[in-house]
């Protein structure tokens, strides 16, 4: 970097919220050309921070400058005139309308007389698409559109602007590898053209990858500035949660007791095929592979949302047909969902009430409800959880993106389920929070449990698993204890390639 001024310079910002000092001093500066990491604890105050840059929130102390000039951004709009650029956490999208509505949308080209005009709105956008590498037009309704597929139409509003800064809020906690790829080529060519970036992650394996310099956030506190370069993982934890973790492998077994839940010849038309597997009370079995492997609709099938085409499914050693999501709870089957915004939370509603509702009518007294239980559960999974929150009356839709999903797994939890099967238990959750849930699925091992846990990082697997299930287009591929596995025959299959067994 050379003496270029900053694109960005933040200068002691405070902002506060009921109950919360959710920012309180922070200062960092942004280079033009360079990709600098936010990180901090859930909650810690990324997401408030970045809201203040662009104008969604007022700060209530301190100042933004652009180049040498003092600025105020007074609402999102000016704040995109000035050229920050915002790509959310939570997606911002009008799901009725066209993928080219929402990227110009408040800008649609028009002709004479005000009217649209829509084969220069289509022609703009799919040219943007085609960059992207995406498989949807300008025309696709953004609500038929997968999640990830979302993203990558805020992405691509995002490159319509003349911009000076991009901030991307956890861009790929649902996106898969290819994707990703994309991503990271769009930061590179932002990069080179002297944009600034501002990149929120909590997968450090990214944040070495891609980043320049690293600040770091603890509850509202600015903890310091470091370049990529010269820190590691370790010293990066060390300033975001203030002690270090013990990122091992499982070593620890316990006692495994009778099948609890056993799959047979299970096929769901094209999602997967064949699928036989067993997990046994006092078992993890960690089930790994690409996304799109097939793991998600084994789980949903299991759950009750999907019929199988084929095959059986036994629970403790009996044929069983799940026909909906409450027999599945019924029988003491629980799913953490991958997508925790939209299968688990109600935002306008108490932590509370979201942690205890699907147990409401196992917990009334009477007529009512009893509280004092259902304040019990919460309190519980809270203090397991570190859910940060100034208490249970707070709405969830106030919470930061990670805690609201510790509010969700907590919720499951609670319902002491014989079978529990989480997918993507961590996404979007900080390190520490994440060695604190796999010491509590390995617990829940313990106490007699049996879990299936479906991860896209080798780590968490590792970390976790009992014995691991791989995946590759539908099919398992091979079945590893942890005493075998090593991350390179893993690799293999989940890749395809079968070895060290008959096909
Ligand atoms: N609108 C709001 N009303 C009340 N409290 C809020 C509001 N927005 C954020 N907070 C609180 O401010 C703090 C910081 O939240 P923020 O969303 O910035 O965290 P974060 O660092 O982005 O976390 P995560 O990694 O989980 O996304 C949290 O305690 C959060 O509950
Ligand atoms: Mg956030």
């Amino acid at each position: 970097m050379t003496d270029a001024k900053p694109v960005l310079h933040l200068d002691d910002i405070v902002k506060t919220f009921p109950g919360v000092r959710a920012l309180d001093g922070v200062s960092f500066s942004v280079m033009p050309g360079e990709v600098h990491a936010l990180m901090g604890e859930n909650g810690a105050g990324k997401s408030t921070l970045m809201k203040v840059l662009g104008g969604i929130y007022q700060p209530d102390g301190g100042a933004i400058y652009m180049g040498n000039d003092k600025v105020v951004m007074a609402g999102p709009l000016e704040a995109k005139a000035k050229g920050i650029v915002f790509i959310h956490q939570e997606l911002s999208l009008a799901e009725e309308l066209s993928v080219a509505e929402n990227i110009y949308l408040g800008e649609l080209p028009r002709k004479r007389f005000g009217r649209v005009d829509w084969a220069t709105l289509t022609e703009r956008t799919d040219a943007i698409l085609k960059k992207l590498n995406v498989g949807f037009d300008a025309k696709t309704r953004v609500g038929d559109l997968s999640i990830a597929n979302q993203q990558m139409v805020e992405i691509a509003r995002a490159l319509t602007v003349d911009a000076k800064a991009v901030i991307f809020d956890e861009p790929t906690a649902s996106l898969t590898d290819a994707e990703k790829v994309v991503l990271f080529d769009v930061i590179s060519d932002l990069k080179s053209e002297g944009v600034g970036i501002i990149y929120i992650s909590h997968r450090m394996e990214e944040i070495f990858k891609i980043t320049d310099r690293i600040s770091i956030l603890r509850d509202g506190q600015y903890q310091g500035t470091v370049a990529t370069a010269d820190t590691d993982e370790e010293a990066v934890t060390q300033m975001m949660i203030g002690r270090t973790l013990d990122l091992s492998r499982n070593t620890s077994h316990h006692e495994l007791g009778d099948v609890a839940l056993e799959v047979r010849g299970l096929s769901c038309g094209k999602l997967y095929k064949d699928v036989s597997f067993e997990v046994r009370r006092g078992e993890v079995v960690g089930f790994y592979g690409l996304v799109g492997a097939g793991r998600t609709e084994i789980a949903e099938t299991l759950f009750g949302l999907r019929d199988p085409s084929a095959g059986k499914i036994l629970l403790d050693g009996e044929e069983v047909r799940i026909a909906s999501p409450a027999d599945a709870i019924a029988r003491g089957i629980s799913l953490v969902p991958e997508d925790r915004k939209g299968q688990g939370l109600v935002l306008g509603m108490n932590c509370r009430d979201n942690m205890t509702l699907p147990q409401v009518d196992d917990l009334k007294a009477g007529p009512f409800v009893a509280e004092g239980a259902e304040i019990a559960i919460f309190d519980q999974y809270r203090d397991r959880l570190d859910i940060r929150t100034p208490g249970w009356k707070q709405q969830v839709g106030n919470l930061s993106g990670g805690n609201q999903q510790k509010i969700v797994i907590g919720k499951w939890l609670s319902m002491h389920p014989n079978v529990l099967i989480v997918d993507e238990p961590t996404r979007g959750i900080d390190v520490g929070s994440k060695s604190e849930i796999h010491k509590l699925l390995r617990e829940l091992a313990a106490q007699g449990y049996a879990v299936m846990v479906i991860s896209s990082e080798m780590p968490e697997v590792l970390h976790v698993s009992d014995r691991i299930v791989a995946m590759y287009s539908g099919q398992i591929m091979r079945t590893f204890t942890s005493e075998e596995v090593t991350e390179d025959n893993l690799i293999q299959a989940i890749s395809g390639i079968k070895s060290g067994q008959a096909a």
